[in-house]
């Protein structure tokens, strides 16, 4: 489990009793959890190494796995059973399933139930073709009785919480989360993660809040977890206060910054902002995620992994090119730690007499989608990673 932090437990010495909706423990269903900030599931990225980086920064309530083929873990298929690792520092851990065969979601889950895992997600806002055409993903948000009659049947076959992840609709024309929500939620659903954008809209567009809002206010009593953009711990405190849901979820801001979730709870406790992690504390995190990722996949799959890993660190080291140039081919630990050595001391020429990085090189402050002008939002959208999927 993460590490406590100061305010992440107590809800007591708030001057302003409002802020105890932005920090109220969120419970699923039976399942309590210490915080109400989430880490959305990023096919290829959040592995096992991903969440215990995470939880080891701390201020996570729950990690979610990538999205799991329902029937790939009947059939034991090993890439499933790969992504459904877990460790018991990995707790507690929520395993994203897709599938449109009821019987296969049903059997999926009490199977996942029977391994240990604290709650599942169902995946209805994946617009991917191939799991579209299926009636996955983000089909489901189309035939709200067939989806809820599926949903049905896994509620009743275990004890832990279903919870579903969705877009707004799939399309401006077919906002269904609302109704989809209600739906789900008299079926039991003990959560819905709503990502504020449409399926047409792909990652275009800012976060529509008041999409978020209206999902809300169409159940009665189960949490709806706020997602999208939210790169900031100012952003996570907007959506709470702007759609009154009951956490947030996020997904590609923890990969810029895995200590997102601590300096959120701590600003939503005290309205306060802990400084920016220093050079040596992200560099320190990265060493650790690779060492992870070794142990994890082995060392010849694991930094062919981490590839894609590093550069993302690297977004918040200043000038970073020497570095990102040369660890997309890194093979071993060894080589990792020497390309990293040669960029420290390339480093060296934008610093100053401190040793920090000289203000003109420093990357400049995140801002949230939702929290810009219309037009700044456009140009300076977060980098979609590329994974197994092209488009979510
Ligand atoms: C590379 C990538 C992979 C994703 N994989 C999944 C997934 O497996 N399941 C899912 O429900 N959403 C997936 N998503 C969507 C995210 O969970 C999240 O809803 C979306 O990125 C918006 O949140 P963010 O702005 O905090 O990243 C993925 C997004 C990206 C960029």
């Amino acid at each position: 489990m993460h590490s406590p932090l100061p305010g992440s437990h107590s809800l007591s010495g708030f001057a302003n009793p409002c802020r105890f909706r932005y920090i109220a423990a969120v419970q699923f269903g039976p399942l309590k959890l210490d915080s109400n900030l989430f880490l959305s599931p990023l096919a290829g990225y959040t592995n096992l190494p991903f969440r215990l980086v995470v939880r080891e920064v701390g201020g996570l309530g729950l990690a979610t796995t990538d999205l799991v083929n329902a029937r790939s873990l009947l059939e034991r298929n090993p890439k499933a059973f790969k992504l459904i690792e877990t460790s018991p520092a990995d707790r507690p851990l929520a395993v994203q399933l897709f599938g449109s065969v009821p019987e296969e979601m049903r059997d999926a889950a009490m199977f996942l139930e029977s391994k240990g895992i604290a709650s599942i997600d169902i995946n209805m806002g994946c617009p991917v073709r191939k799991v579209c055409r299926v009636g996955g993903g983000s089909a489901m948000m189309t035939e709200l009785n067939k989806t809820a009659a599926l949903v049905r049947m896994m509620v009743e076959a275990v004890k832990i919480p279903i919870t579903a992840k969705m877009r707004l609709g799939w399309d401006d024309e077919n906002i269904t989360a609302p109704d989809l929500g209600r739906a789900l939620e008299a079926v039991g659903v003990a959560a819905i993660f709503v990502h504020g954008r449409t399926r047409q809209q792909g990652f275009s567009g800012t976060i529509n809040l008041d999409g978020i809002a209206r999902v809300v206010s169409a159940v009665k009593t189960i949490p709806v977890i706020g997602n999208g953009d939210v790169t900031t711990p100012q952003a996570a405190r907007k959506m709470l206060e702007d759609t009154g849901c009951g956490g947030v979820s996020i997904g590609r801001g923890a990969f810029y910054n895995p200590w997102i979730f601590q300096h959120t709870l701590h600003h939503l406790a005290t309205s306060k902002l802990l400084p920016e992690p220093r050079f040596e504390d992200r560099v320190r995190v990265m060493c650790r995620h690779l060492d992870l990722m070794v142990e994890v996949f082995g060392e010849e799959i694991g930094c062919r992994m981490f590839r894609k890993v590093a550069p993302w660190y690297s977004k918040r080291f200043g000038p970073a090119n020497e570095f990102n140039k040369q660890v997309v081919r890194v093979s071993t630990k060894a080589e990792f730690h020497e390309i990293l050595d040669r960029y420290l001391r390339w480093r060296e020429q934008f610093l100053d007499a401190n040793g920090e990085l000289q203000l003109r090189f420093q990357p400049p402050p995140m801002v949230a989608s939702f929290m810009q002008a219309p037009a700044v939002a456009r140009r300076e959208q977060i980098p979609v990673p590329q994974g197994p999927v092209d488009v979510w």
